[in-house]
């Protein structure tokens, strides 16, 4: 299942040592890349630290046709063994080191084979060396790894994708604030995890609720996926961790999100490079958002006395989607708080609090007016009747009939927006408002709701009754 649309991307991956000249097409994830390049020799190699941030499951050839008859995926390494080497004596002190030459006869094990006249003449020793009393006349060089294919396909127009770890992505917003203004800020941060840097001729931005791994999926017996804590972001936490905001002399513009299948994909058309162990700030789209402040008082229903403060909430819009990311929220240039938005379709609402407001109380008592008891048997007669099921224990209900008196308390010198919501009555199977002369609460589902406006420095007291069947 693979998007066919082609682009012929330049993407250049430059290394210390060489510099490949392919095309490569890329799709950056939240937790990993998306590489795609023509195929033009087989087989593959990559280096050792390249290897390591590829999933090697997901290399694989596609277009004109392919039908891939056997992958082979191997390592190679420069064999040691024959090679001249210089080892420390065993019979040097540490005032006086002496260095030997020998010929190492089995990597893996570190035996090498010397000739030391002041042990046993002429006679060759066969010595297991510690590593690192090995010293080589060559660089070492690291295993190489590669990867073949045998196929056939209609056309020599083939590609190569596979998924690499250490390119990624997030979104990152400013949330600012100020009187009835707000102003999201949307940035897209791009980390190159590697060594060495990446040039980046054109790429896609990906996001929404993918659950790519970054390493192999796991299946157990029952073939239930293991979702890895999804987005992590570990990576970006390096200590190391360099930032690089775009450079303002040639914009790189990430464009519009277009919705694909349920993700949203942002392109960047312009060519870029980021430094190995670097963070890459782009700014993304900007949103026109409404911003809805309000005290939020949620509980969960006590028949104890009960007080608190409200949260400082907010309720938010936006006209375009937002990919889920952290927010720093400020209000008139501060830092108030921080959220993680959620992946948000355009004019969706999301609710959320940073933390108590201490200006706003509110005290709660729930006072029990009647209780009665009834029963249940003649329903349960009439479902047992009807569906032909063998008479049950009659079962006593109760009913409670509660008073609640809430008093909210605004200590602001000005207005304020409260939202109440009186939750947790889960002990008891029924919840009903009762309805009184105003109509200030409501009940949604098994919630009572309500929404106060409180004036500066006041003080409010609101009764409501609710009966409760348990
Ligand atoms: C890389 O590609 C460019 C343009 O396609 C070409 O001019 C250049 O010779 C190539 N370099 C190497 C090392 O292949
Ligand atoms: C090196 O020699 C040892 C011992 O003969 C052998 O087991 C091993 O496979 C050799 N390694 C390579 C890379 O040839
Ligand atoms: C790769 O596979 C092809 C096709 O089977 C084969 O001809 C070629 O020898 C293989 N190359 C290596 C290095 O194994
Ligand atoms: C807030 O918005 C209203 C109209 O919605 C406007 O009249 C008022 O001036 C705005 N206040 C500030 C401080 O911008
Ligand atoms: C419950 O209902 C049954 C049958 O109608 C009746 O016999 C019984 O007395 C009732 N029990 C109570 C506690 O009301
Ligand atoms: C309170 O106001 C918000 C925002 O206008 C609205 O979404 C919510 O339904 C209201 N709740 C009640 C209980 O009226
Ligand atoms: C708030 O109200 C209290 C009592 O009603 C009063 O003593 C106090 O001066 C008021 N504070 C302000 C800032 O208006």
């Amino acid at each position: 299942m693979m998007i066919c649309v082609w682009l012929v991307l330049l993407y250049t991956h430059i290394t210390s040592a060489n510099i490949n000249n392919v095309s490569y097409t890329i799709r950056i994830y939240s937790n990993l890349a998306e590489i795609i390049r023509p195929l033009d020799k087989l087989p593959l190699e990559f280096a050792d630290d390249d290897w390591n941030h590829i999933r090697s499951d997901s290399i694989t050839l596609f277009g004109g046709n392919v039908n891939i008859k056997l992958q082979t995926i191997t390592e190679q390494k420069k064999a040691l063994n024959g090679t001249e080497v210089y080892i420390r004596s065993p019979i040097s002190s540490d005032a006086a080191i002496k260095l030997i030459k020998g010929i190492i006869i089995d990597e893996a094990n570190n035996i090498v084979k010397i000739h030391d006249e002041s042990i046993a003449g002429q006679q060759a020793l066969y010595i297991t060396v510690p590593y690192n009393q090995i010293y080589y006349l060559e660089e070492p060089t690291k295993p190489k790894h590669y990867v073949n294919f045998t196929y056939t396909a209609s056309d020599s127009n083939l590609f190569v994708s596979y998924l690499q770890s250490n390119l990624n992505w997030r979104t990152q917003y400013q949330l600012n604030l100020n009187h009835n203004e707000s102003d999201l800020i949307a940035m897209a941060n791009i980390r190159n995890d590697a060594r060495s840097s990446v040039f980046i001729d054109q790429a896609e931005l990906i996001c929404g609720d993918i659950n790519l791994q970054i390493h192999q999926i796991q299946y157990d017996r029952s073939f239930r996926k293991y979702r890895s804590g999804s987005e992590s972001h570990n990576q970006q936490q390096a200590n190391s961790m360099q930032t690089v905001f775009a450079d303002t002399m040639s914009p790189v513009i990430v464009e519009q999100g277009k919705e694909l299948a349920g993700l949203y994909v942002f392109s960047i058309e312009q060519p870029f490079i980021i430094n190995g162990k670097a963070n890459y700030l782009l700014p993304m789209f900007h949103p026109q958002v409404s911003v809805e402040r309000f005290g939020l008082i949620s509980k969960t229903f006590s028949t104890m006395p009960m007080h608190g403060k409200a949260q400082r909430s907010y309720r938010l819009r936006s006209d375009q989607y937002l990919s889920h990311g952290n927010c720093i929220i400020r209000e008139h240039d501060r830092v108030v708080g921080e959220i993680s938005l959620p992946n948000l379709a355009a004019n969706d609402k999301y609710e959320f609090s940073i933390g108590e407001d201490a200006n706003i109380i509110y005290k709660e008592n729930a006072v029990l007016i009647s209780l009665s008891t009834f029963n249940e048997t003649e329903s349960m007669m009439k479902d047992s009747l009807e569906k032909n099921l063998p008479l049950g224990a009659p079962i006593t209900r109760a009913r409670y009939i509660y008073t609640i008196h809430l008093q909210v308390k605004n200590f602001k010198t000005r207005e304020v927006q409260i939202e109440y919501e009186q939750k947790g009555f889960h002990s008891y199977n029924t919840v009903k408002l009762v309805t009184i002369d105003n109509d200030q609460f409501i009940q949604d589902g098994s919630s009572i709701k309500s929404n106060i406006t409180l004036q500066a420095n006041t003080t409010e007291n609101y009764i409501y009754t609710v009966e409760l069947i348990r």
